[in-house]
């Protein structure tokens, strides 16, 4: 496991390479500002096509919410510092509605200096209240994805999409927003969420964070509709693992593209070069 030093110049590097004007390759850094490029390096990168990560954080015994939905201090500070961070190297941030309507959350970039992300909810029948924080006008783009024909408030952008069977189609859900011009989608929960975009082979990485906490009984984590029978069949994705502090972050690369890019910084190819 590698501790991450993120020092103000590695974040400002990172924020320069998602620009586009800067490599994650150059540089004199010490092991744990390596380890940081080195986790959030894929993320900032423009280089390597669409990235779609989905990021959880969960207890010791894989719980993302108590029984009675409390889910605000379920990942440590270092974790909520982590999860700023992603938010701020992607394009999108997406959530399913019962997590925009348990946690009212806010998407916005707090803990770390950087952009808002496009806040994107997943409301296919149209239960987000036209009052949510997520849907709050602060110059970032606000997405509504539904089936439904419930009209938005001004400056929110509806994605329609027909339902099939029970559901919306992850791969139709990611269409439409690419269409839409991001790239880069972070997908921030629930577990019925990411699960859905999992279990249909769309995630490039996923990111689990556990904090050393018991919860005891509550919402789990990540449940996929259609679980292996057999640990043979279970998906074992090339996984890195980083002490954030607080909290200890499981970075699965689930594509070949993001397999490639999890690789030593030196040895990756870049599009970009010079700092
Ligand atoms: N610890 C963490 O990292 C973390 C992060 C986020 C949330 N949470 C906690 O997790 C809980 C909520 O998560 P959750 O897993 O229950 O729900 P969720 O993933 O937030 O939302 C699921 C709902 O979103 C809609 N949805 C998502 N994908 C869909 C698709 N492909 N097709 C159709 N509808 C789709 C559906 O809405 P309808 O129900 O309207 O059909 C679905 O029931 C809360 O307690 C929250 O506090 C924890």
């Amino acid at each position: 496991m590698q501790p991450i030093d993120v020092t103000s110049q590695v974040w400002e590097r990172l924020l320069a390479v998602r620009q586009g004007t800067s490599c994650t390759c150059c540089g004199g850094w010490t092991p744990g500002e390596d380890a940081a490029l080195a986790l959030y390096g894929p993320l900032a990168r423009r280089d390597l096509g669409p990235v779609t990560v989905a990021q959880i954080g969960q207890s010791l015994d894989g719980r993302i919410a108590t029984v009675t939905g409390d889910a605000r201090d379920v990942s440590g500070p270092d974790g909520l510092a982590h999860l700023h961070r992603m938010r701020a190297l992607v394009d999108g941030v997406a959530i399913g509605v019962r997590t925009a309507l348990h946690d009212t959350p806010r998407l916005t970039v707090r803990l770390c200096q950087g952009r808002n992300p496009a806040r994107i909810v997943i409301d296919p029948r149209g239960r987000l209240p036209d009052d949510a924080p997520v849907l709050r006008a602060d110059g970032a783009r606000r997405i509504v994805v539904q089936a439904t024909d419930r009209p938005r408030p001004e400056g929110v952008e509806v994605i329609r999409l027909p339902v099939r069977g029970d559901l919306l189609d992850p791969q139709e859900i990611l269409a439409a927003l690419r269409e839409a011009g991001l790239s880069s989608v972070m997908i921030e929960g629930g577990g019925i969420t990411i699960s859905r975009f999992l279990e249909a082979g769309l995630l490039t990485r996923l990111q689990v964070a556990v904090a050393p906490l018991l919860i005891g009984a509550g919402q789990q984590s990540l449940t996929m509709p259609s679980p292996t029978e057999s640990l043979s069949d279970a998906l074992r994705p090339e996984t890195r693992v980083y002490s954030l502090g607080s909290d200890v972050v499981f970075d699965c690369a689930l594509s070949p593209t993001a397999q490639a890019a999890s690789r030593p910084l030196h040895d990756a190819p870049q599009s970009v070069s010079g700092s």
